[in-house]
């Protein structure tokens, strides 16, 4: 069987429940490389998923000729220039969002991508749940008729306790300002969800908020005065005039991820859940005109990557369906989907929430005219 030679740049807590077990369950992926910069990292994960080259240069497991395609799962401000290294080595690259700190730089390397003719995909999760793809389903093959509104939620309570370290933040971050923190970490993702469902955004209106001032923050000592928004609240206007209301929060009470689609339509209406509840990762309930009272769908077998149910923890269950889908994408030359230009798309909007709340007022997408 032709297997796809994988290296992942970053061997910590995210590469290890979420990217190495997926490419370890995927018989058509052949863990080539992992690289770390912190040595014993690598060496660890090396052992763990049985993987036969270790580097601490990134540009190394990018030039080693086994590696066909990129994870990069390191911290933020790498992705950008660890993806521009993967693609001008002609390597295939999946990267963990965000993908940039604003969508001109991600437009950027999505184009850079597309110039050199590999593929992308961005860690785009929640996409790869099976009920979010059975929703998506729905809209578009006309179950749910034409849709008029959709809401996402992306919030939990991970960041309500102050000690519990803040690592979303840059260290040159102006903290005389509200920092965006929960509208990018979360908002990407939330953002991304829905625009896979309802399409383009048209407009946008935000509304930030500072709820816990003092935190500690990783990299420093003691706790901090560090003003990111810990909520975040937006209204849309869909290019096809169907409404949409967002949020994002670090401090809702409730258990990961947190996310939840709601979309209503003419003919239907669907609520995908995704709160780890009692072993339970997920829910998906559906309701008619005829029958309003939303009941509980099953999915079958089918729905869930080999090997695993409703009942495997979230990441690993997403993220096993996510590399599946990008490595058999390539070696099937199937059409791509979650690229990094949906990345750029989804950063393109987040930056408009920011301006919105900045400015009061609702902003216009596109901005960018090359999106
Ligand atoms: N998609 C999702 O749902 C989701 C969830 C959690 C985390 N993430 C993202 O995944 C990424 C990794 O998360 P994490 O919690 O494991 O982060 P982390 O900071 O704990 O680990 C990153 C690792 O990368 C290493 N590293 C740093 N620079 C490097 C370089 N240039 N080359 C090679 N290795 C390098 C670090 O030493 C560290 O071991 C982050 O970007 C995070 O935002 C995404």
């Amino acid at each position: 069987m032709r297997q796809l030679g994988v290296g992942v740049l970053g061997a910590h807590q995210w590469a290890d429940m979420a990217h190495l077990p997926g490419y370890a369950a995927h018989d058509r992926a052949n863990l080539i490389a992992i690289c770390d910069v912190v040595e014993a990292r690598a060496r660890d994960m090396a052992d763990k998923y049985h993987i036969p080259h270790v580097f601490t240069d990134p540009h190394e497991l990018i030039g080693h000729p086994e590696v066909e395609m990129v994870d990069v799962c390191t911290p933020t401000d790498t992705h950008l220039p660890l993806s521009f290294a993967a693609i001008e080595a002609g390597k295939h690259v999946l990267s963990e969002k965000p993908l940039a700190r604003n969508a001109a730089d991600a437009f950027r390397v999505a184009k850079a991508a597309e110039d050199k003719g590999v593929r992308t995909k961005l860690g785009f999760t929640f996409r790869y749940s099976p009920a979010i793809r059975q929703l998506h389903a729905w809209i578009h093959d006309g179950t749910l008729g034409e849709i008029f509104h959709v809401h996402g939620l992306e919030q939990n309570s991970q960041f309500l306790d102050p000690t519990y370290p803040l690592r979303q933040v840059s260290a040159d971050a102006d903290r005389s300002a509200l920092i965006p923190s929960s509208i990018v970490g979360y908002g990407s993702h939330l953002v991304d969800l829905l625009r896979w469902c309802a399409g383009e955004f048209g407009h946008v209106i935000g509304s930030m908020h500072n709820y816990i001032p003092e935190r500690l923050v990783r990299g420093y000592e003691g706790m901090q005065r560090i003003p990111v928004d810990d909520g975040t609240v937006a209204l849309v206007k869909f290019a096809s005039g169907a409404q949409g209301m967002l949020q994002t929060s670090y401090i809702a009470v409730g258990n990961y991820p947190g996310v939840e689609v709601r979309v209503y339509g003419s003919k239907g209406a669907a609520v995908a859940r995704l709160v780890e509840e009692f072993g339970v990762a997920e829910t998906l309930h559906f309701a008619t005109p005829d029958e309003v009272e939303f009941k509980p769908v099953t999915l079958p077998d089918t729905a869930f990557p080999p090997g695993t149910d409703v009942h495997t923890p979230w990441a690993e269950l997403y993220y096993r369906n996510l590399v599946r889908h990008f490595v058999d994408e390539i070696l099937d030359d199937a059409p791509p989907e979650c690229t990094f230009y949906d990345g750029a798309k989804s950063q393109e909007i987040v930056d408009a929430i920011v301006t919105s709340h900045l400015e009061r007022s609702w902003v216009t997408l596109p901005v960018h005219t090359k999106g």
